[in-house]
């Protein structure tokens, strides 16, 4: 497994982007709102934030690359991190992107293919060489995970990852999210400045909320959630909640968003690249703060 110091050091060489920035993810804005769990995510998990009373959010919409200085019409896959605060005091994270697929289970495969993108010429040969990769890649560009989006508020994000939610009684289920935009008008006005992901939100939220539903599929016999690259074929859906932004913060820095930061009731499964992030993160962590 690449050690995740020279993780690091390959991803900020592959977008130069100055050290006080995350390593990806690099250029965001913070925002407030609240989560409301439905009767049935309580049914399903114990977890206070699930209990159906209103807890406060912080959200964090990103673009994906390493350098914070890059205009926002520039196509990329895009973030929306949350963090959920629970009565008790403590918090747990989901961190949302616009693939929903991941391409592989290997660590150092990742950072090879945020190497390859870099130089998109030499996409095509990437996926030749690792064409156990090419399908989720493809599956990127035409669902437009990747694209010069125009608002934050219209793509659906997937935190990739199972977690096991316990119920009172202790029974397990496997889970994952998508936190799918419940398609509210966009503002009058087209933005086309370098901040213009930033600027068209500005001019939502002057609207009102920003709302998304917070969709659950949870694993049926045979689905595996132990690997980021497994499709499930036998999960239901379920309605989880709802993500309701209100307004822009001011800057949360150094702010930490951990995809291994559960509360009781919620578990870690197994799946190698969630294992392996909060070691990557920590190391880009320690070199921004
Ligand atoms: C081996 C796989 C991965 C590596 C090495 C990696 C690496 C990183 C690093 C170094 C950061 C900056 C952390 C910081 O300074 O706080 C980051 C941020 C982020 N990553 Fe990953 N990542 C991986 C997989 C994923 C996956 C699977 C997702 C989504 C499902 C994801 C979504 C995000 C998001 C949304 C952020 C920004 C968080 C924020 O706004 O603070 N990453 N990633």
């Amino acid at each position: 497994m690449i050690e995740p110091k020279a993780a690091v050091d390959r991803l900020r060489a592959a977008f130069g982007g100055p050290d006080h920035h995350r390593t990806l993810h690099a250029k965001g804005r913070f925002y407030a709102g609240t989560f409301t769990a439905t009767p049935e995510a309580a049914e399903l998990g114990r977890a206070l934030h699930l209990n159906g009373e209103p807890v406060p959010v912080v959200v964090r919409w990103s673009n994906a690359g390493g350098n914070a200085d890059v205009p926002d019409k520039k196509p990329d896959i895009r973030g929306m991190a949350v963090k959920f605060r629970l009565p008790d005091g403590s918090s747990t994270d989901l961190l949302g992107q616009t693939a929903r697929r991941f391409p592989t289970d290997s660590p150092e495969d990742f950072i090879a293919m945020t190497e390859a993108s870099r130089k998109p010429a030499l996409v095509p040969l990437f996926m030749l060489r690792h064409p156990g990769m090419a399908g989720a890649m493809l599956d990127g560009l035409r669902s437009k995970a990747v694209a010069p989006h125009r608002s934050f508020a219209e793509p659906t994000y997937y935190p990739i990852h199972a977690y096991g939610w316990r119920d009172v009684g202790d029974r397990l289920s496997w889970v994952r999210y998508s936190f799918v935009p419940q398609g509210v008008a966009s503002p009058a006005r087209a933005f086309d400045g370098p901040d213009r992901l930033f600027d068209e939100m500005a001019a939502r939220l002057a609207q009102g909320p920003v709302r998304f539903d917070v969709r659950l599929q949870v694993a049926g016999a045979g689905d595996d959630p132990h690997r980021a690259t497994s499709v499930w074929k036998q999960a239901r859906e379920v309605l989880g909640g709802t993500i309701e932004v209100t307004d822009e913060l001011p800057d949360q820095d150094p702010m930490i968003f951990d995809p291994t930061r559960v509360v009781d009731g919620i578990e870690l499964s197994d799946d190698p690249i969630l294992r392996y992030r909060p070691l990557a993160y920590g190391e880009s962590i320690n070199r921004r703060t």
